[in-house]
C-alpha cells in the first residue's frame, strides 16, 4: 500500500516552493534530505542544541522538532537565505572568530539575525548570552561569539 503523502507549498528563503513530504517527515528533514538545503545542521535531532534553528515566519524554530507539515502556508528562512544585508552577519562572524568547526554556526545566525531585528540597539553581552542559551558550541568558549554578536549590533544600530 502506498504510503500517505502530503503536498505543502512554503515561502522558502523568498521562493514559492511545493514540495511532497510523508505525514512523520520533519522540516530538517524537508530541508537537508529533500530540498538540499544542507546549510541547516542536525546535531542532536532531539532539540537541546540549537545547531537546526531556522526562522518559520520570522521566528526561530528548531527543524528537528518541527514538523514538514506544520510549515504548509508559511515563510521559512534558512541560513541559505541570509543574503543582502542581512549576510553581513556571517562576515562580522568571521572576523571575530566567531566560528571555528562552524557546525553552530547556521543556528546560531538565524538566531542572531532574528534577535537583531526584535532588538534592535546596542547589546549587553548578557543579553546576548541569554538569548543565545538555547545554541550550544562545542569549540569557541562562546566569547567570540559574543563579541561578534555585540559588534553587529552596535554596527546595525550605528547604520554602519
Ligand atoms: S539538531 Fe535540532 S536542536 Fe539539535
Ligand atoms: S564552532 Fe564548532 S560547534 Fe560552534
Amino acid at each position: 500500500m502506498p504510503r500517505p503523502t502530503l503536498t505543502l507549498t512554503t515561502t522558502l528563503n523568498d521562493r514559492e516552493v511545493h514540495v511532497v513530504v510523508e505525514p512523520r517527515t520533519t522540516l530538517l528533514e524537508l530541508l537537508r534530505d529533500q530540498l538540499d538545503l544542507v546549510g541547516t545542521k542536525s546535531g542532536c535531532a532531539s532539540g537541546d542544541c540549537g545547531a537546526c534553528t531556522v526562522q518559520v515566519d520570522g521566528v526561530p524554530m528548531l527543524a528537528c522538532l518541527t514538523l514538514a507539515a506544520r510549515v504548509d502556508g508559511c515563510s521559512v528562512r534558512t541560513v541559505e537565505g541570509l543574503t543582502g544585508p542581512r549576510g553581513r552577519l556571517l562576515q562580522i562572524f568571521v572576523e571575530h572568530d566567531a566560528a571555528q568547526c562552524g557546525f553552530c554556526t547556521p543556528g546560531l545566525l538565524m538566531q542572531v539575525d532574528h534577535l537583531l531585528r526584535v532588538r534592535p540597539g546596542p547589546l549587553g553581552r548578557e543579553e546576548v548570552r541569554t538569548a543565545l542559551s538555547g545554541n550550544l558550541c562545542r569549540c569557541t568558549g562562546y566569547e567570540k561569539i559574543l563579541d561578534a554578536v555585540v559588534d553587529a549590533a552596535t554596527r546595525a544600530s550605528e547604520g554602519a
